[in-house]
Formats: structure tokens, C-alpha cells, sequence
């Protein structure tokens, strides 16, 4: 024995080696014994494929007790080392030998785990997804436009803010005008503001287009109105406008007319009430015979026989002007409709609100 060590000690240091591996190594014994997966999935699978790494160089690398083993080792007497060799290479293989053995296990199971993740039944019926629809007041504006359209009319899709002059002024309503409490919008700080109604896409469409013209506008309006079951700060209107040369009321009241005729069927009247708007003069209001009672008197037209719909009259020779039409040479109609408020009646709904609260249980009737 050299330098006097006890020739023991190595030989204890190895078993010791041993026996702490083992202990180790007991937590993964379960890999070894046991032929199923053990319930693994591929994540737990990994992640102890990484323990069992994480074991192997604590136990085998250069900093492990068994490397330590194979230096004291070079140190002992002659007679001793062939013995001593031999047990700790014996040792090592057996650790070596366990180590494979569990991480063969494991990459089995990670690999039937990651098969079952990626494998596809083709027998199982499929995942239908769901499909949306229309919401109702798209719907109703798409057969408004339809009509529109076959009358000749083109459809005019325009901005939602607007500057004072194209809600207010251009449409006749100057400054201080009591019209523009009743239409009063949002503003914002730059001198915008959310248009108040379609009408100015009147402006926009006579100076885009000059006169003749002949279009609808539906879209978007706001007002500072307090929501209750038939108003909404935001709803949506349609505009009409015809300017020719020789236009007369009774072109408005024709094409009014048969307007509703195409919607709520053959059948129907419409009538005309005075009325006054600032850019129309004359001005009148038109309401059309109950599409449900047919004029008799029901719970949808409150027992009148009549259903109000929408404003309209001859355009003001101001708004011509103020579009750059020559008000001498042309004159026109316009008018003007609530989609909203046309939708809960044909619904049947009972408050206008109901449209744009997004339930997809309210939304799926349609
Ligand atoms: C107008 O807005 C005129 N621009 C209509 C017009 C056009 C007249 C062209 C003449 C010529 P009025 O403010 O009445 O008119 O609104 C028209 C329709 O919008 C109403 O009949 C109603 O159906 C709808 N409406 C008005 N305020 C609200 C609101 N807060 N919520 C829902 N619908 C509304």
C-alpha cells in the first residue's frame, strides 16, 4: 500500500458510489419494471428523460464520485489495483447499464405518447363550425338597397364624420338655427363631428356628381339622444335623393310609393303629412298602411292602421346652391328613412336596443 492508505477505503468509496446511485436511481425503477406507458403523457415523458440526464452525469460525469473512485485508484498498491479496477469498472457498466436501459423505456413511451397526441381518427365525424348570418338590420338594408337599385338609383357609401358645414350649414341649418338642438351630435375637439344623418350625402354626391343625380345613401348617424326602446345614440338611416331637371312632388310621392309597394307588398298606401325640415321646402312626413292588419288597426300600428316611417320633401334651393347645383335649371326630391325603428316593426321586436346588444341568442332568430 502506498502512502499508507487503507486499502478499504477505496473499495467503500465505490460501493458507497454505488449505493447512492441506486437510491437515486429508485424513483425511475418504475420505467424499467412496468411494461405500459405508466399514463405519461409526452410533456412528463420529456421531462423525465431530462431527470434521468440530469442523474447520469451526477453519477458518471467528470465530477462524480466513481471518476473520483477511478483517480484513487492509479494512486493504490500494484497488488491491489487490478481488483480494485475491475470492481470499479464493473460498477460503472452496471450504472451505465441501468441508465439505458430506463431511457430506452422512456423515449418508448415519449414516442407512443407524442404517436397518440398526433394521430387523427378519420372515422369520427367532424367538428361542424359555426356559421354566422346577417345581422338583421344588414339584412334589411340589403333589400332597401335591392329596390333602390332596380328604380336606377346608384348607392353612395360616404364618411361618418363630417365638418360643420356638410351636417349643418350646406344642409341649410346655420349657426344658432333651432334645428340643430333636435340633431345635435357628438363633437370632437378638432371641429368634427359625427354626422347627425344622412342627409349629407346629399352635399358629398351632388358635388361629386353634379346634377342629374339619382342615389341612395344608407349608413351610420349619431345623435346625443338618451337610449330608450325606440331611440339609440347610434342607428342607421337611408337617404334618397333624385335631382333632375322638371322634378316635381308628385316624382316623390311615385316613388315613395312604390318604394313601400316593393317592400311590404301591392297592397300598400302610403300618405303624406306636411311637415318641416330645413333642407326640404315643402316638407312632409309620410306614413304606409300596416303591413300586418293591412290598415284595420293593430298592436304594431297602436290601432292608427298607419306606420310612420321617414321624412322627405322637395330639396331646398339653399342645399342646390350649396352643393354648386344650378337651383334655376334643376330641382329634386329627397327623403329620408330610420332603419332601426323599421326593423323592430317588422320583427316585431320591442325595443330598438336589442339590435346592438350583440346577444347571439337574440341574433340567431334571424
Ligand atoms: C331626418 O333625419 C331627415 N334627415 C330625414 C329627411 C331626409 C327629411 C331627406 C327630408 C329629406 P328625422 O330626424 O325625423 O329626419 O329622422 C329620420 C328617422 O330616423 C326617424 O323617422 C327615425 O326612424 C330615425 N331616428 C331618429 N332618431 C333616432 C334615434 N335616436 N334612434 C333610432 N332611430 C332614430
Amino acid at each position: 500500500m502506498t502512502d499508507g492508505q487503507d486499502p478499504q477505503e477505496p473499495k467503500a468509496q465505490i460501493e458507497a458510489a454505488s449505493k447512492a446511485f441506486e437510491q437515486e436511481f429508485e424513483r425511475f425503477a418504475r420505467f424499467i419494471d412496468v411494461p405500459s406507458n405508466q399514463g405519461l403523457d409526452l410533456a412528463s415523458a420529456e421531462a423525465e428523460l431530462r431527470n434521468l440526464n440530469d442523474l447520469r452525469v451526477r453519477h458518471l460525469g467528470k465530477k462524480s464520485a466513481l471518476a473520483a473512485c477511478k483517480k484513487i485508484i492509479g494512486r493504490v498498491a500494484a497488488e491491489q489495483r487490478a481488483t480494485l479496477g475491475q470492481l470499479v469498472q464493473a460498477t460503472e457498466a452496471k450504472v451505465l447499464q441501468t441508465l439505458d436501459t430506463a431511457e430506452n423505456k422512456l423515449r418508448a413511451y415519449a414516442e407512443t405518447a407524442r404517436l397518440e397526441r398526433e394521430s387523427i381518427d378519420v372515422t369520427l365525424p367532424g367538428r361542424r363550425p359555426r356559421r354566422g348570418h346577417l345581422h338583421p338590420i344588414t339584412l334589411l338594408r340589403q333589400r332597401i338597397e335591392d329596390i333602390f337599385v332596380a328604380l336606377g338609383y346608384a348607392i353612395e357609401d360616404d364618411r361618418e364624420i363630417e365638418t360643420d358645414f356638410y351636417n349643418f350649414d350646406a344642409l341649410n341649418i346655420p349657426e344658432n338655427h333651432p334645428a340643430r338642438a333636435s340633431q345635435d351630435t357628438f363633437y370632437t375637439t378638432d371641429g368634427f363631428a359625427l354626422r347627425s344623418q344622412t342627409s349629407t350625402v346629399q352635399i358629398h354626391a351632388m358635388q361629386r356628381r353634379g346634377a342629374p343625380v339619382r342615389m341612395i345613401a344608407p349608413g351610420r348617424v349619431f345623435r346625443r339622444d338618451t337610449p330608450d326602446p325606440t331611440h339609440n345614440p347610434m342607428f342607421f338611416q337611408v337617404e334618397g335623393l333624385c335631382v333632375d331637371r322638371g322634378i316635381t312632388m308628385a316624382h316623390l310621392k311615385g316613388t315613395v310609393a312604390e318604394f313601400l309597394r316593393r317592400m311590404f307588398g301591392p297592397n300598400t298606401v302610403t300618405r303624406f303629412r306636411p311637415s318641416y325640415f330645413p333642407f326640404t321646402e315643402p316638407s312632409a312626413e309620410f306614413d304606409f298602411s300596416c303591413f300586418k292588419c293591412g290598415g284595420s288597426g293593430c298592436r304594431i300600428c297602436k290601432d292608427s292602421g298607419w306606420i310612420e316611417l321617414g321624412g322627405s320633401g322637395m330639396v331646398h334651393p339653399n342645399v342646390l346652391r350649396a352643393a354648386g347645383v344650378d337651383a334655376e335649371v334643376f330641382s329634386g326630391f329627397a327623403f329620408g328613412l330610420g332603419i332601426d325603428r323599421m326593423c323592430a316593426l317588422m320583427y316585431n321586436l320591442d325595443d330598438i336596443r336589442l339590435l346592438f346588444e350583440n346577444d347571439v341568442r337574440f341574433l340567431e332568430q334571424f
